[in-house]
């Protein structure tokens, strides 16, 4: 069995990412209608089947984050999801929170939940073919936002959640995602992301969290989608390392970003910079959603012909992630 380092450094090295392909069943129905497919239980799982038989993604893909849907669904030959993941070099990720909901007197934030049964849960997951998991916390920037109590309560989730995964036997992803919505400067981004960063490793201290048996996804330090001043891909990649610098501790084996609504050119840009930048002492690497099946799920339109297509189209972006260092 391999231990919890083990497995946090399978998840972060050998140039390879994370695919995250764990989108909630509203927010992959959604994401089905805005490409004109209805969206059924089993077009959801057709869509995970194309993404995850897409042939050689174990070159560029260490690890793939699925939601309980698809982790108790099959592929067409009646293998499971995480079975089939294993028999491609691939580990299995499954998410464990159960979404974000406003946080009690501060109707502008949100508080991730699902710690309640958490424990159990994750002992299903593991029978079910688990290594590691998934949990975010989101922040969003505003006037006096985001507020302590809402860092304060993510924060502090996080850490529960890592530490019944580590419990388990599982790496726990912390993802605390500081959002890009706004007109934010990037420096602004910078300040709310050192201070998240700074309260989430104060936690997990607490907690007793084991760092070398964790992943972090965090945001890029980025300006805010409305910004009228977008920095170049120099400026995202030095912020973004001096704030992780500042704020994560050596012992954590790697940092896998989010791309956060970054179109798939520009977070594969921003990550490159960061690769120029040595030494770290953590492996840099990608975890993304949007900016790394964006394209695929576009191309396929749920059609059979355009299944071919749509996994060229992913494979092209896992490559060019995988290939920036
Ligand atoms: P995006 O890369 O689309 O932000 O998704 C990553 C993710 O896992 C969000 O929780």
């Amino acid at each position: 069995m391999p231990t919890l380092h083990e497995i946090a450094r399978t998840m972060v090295s050998d140039r390879r990412g994370i695919l995250a392909a764990d989108e909630s069943v509203g927010t992959m129905s959604k994401r089905l209608e805005g490409v004109g497919v209805e969206p059924t239980e089993e077009n959801r799982r057709r869509y995970r089947e194309l993404l995850l038989t897409t042939a050689g993604l174990s070159d560029s893909i260490s690890g793939a984050i699925l939601s309980d849907e698809t982790f108790r669904q099959e592929l067409s030959d009646g293998t499971t999801f995480p079975a089939a993941l294993a028999e491609r070099g691939v580990l299995a990720g499954i998410k464990v929170d159960t979404g974000a909901t406003p946080l009690a007197g501060a109707p502008d934030e949100k508080i991730t939940e699902g710690l309640d049964g958490l424990r159990g849960r994750l002992e299903e997951y593991v029978d079910l073919g688990a290594s590691f998991t998934k949990w975010r916390a989101v922040f969003s920037i505003g006037d006096g936002l985001p507020s302590a109590r809402a860092i304060h309560a993510n924060a502090h989730a996080l850490a529960r959640y890592a530490g019944l995964c580590q419990e388990a036997g599982l790496v726990p992803i912390v993802e605390p995602e500081v959002v890009m919505d706004g007109d934010h400067s990037l420096e602004a981004c910078r300040r709310v992301t050192t201070t998240v960063l700074r309260a989430v490793f104060t936690e997990l201290g607490l907690m007793e969290v084991r760092l070398d048996g964790i992943v972090l996804k965090p945001n890029m330090v980025v300006a805010g989608g409305g910004c009228a001043q977008q920095p170049a891909a120099s400026e995202v990649a030095q912020s973004t390392v001096d704030t992780l610098r500042e704020t994560v501790p050596p012992g954590v084996p790697g940092i896998a970003f989010l791309s956060g609504g970054q179109s798939p050119e520009e977070a594969t840009a921003n990550l490159a910079a960061m690769q120029e930048i040595t030494p770290l002492p953590w492996e840099l690497t990608y975890s993304f959603g949007r900016a790394l099946v964006g394209p695929a799920l576009e191309t396929w339109q749920g059609s059979d012909d355009g299944w071919a297509a749509a996994q060229k189209a992913l494979s092209e972006r896992a490559v060019a992630n995988a290939s920036v260092r």
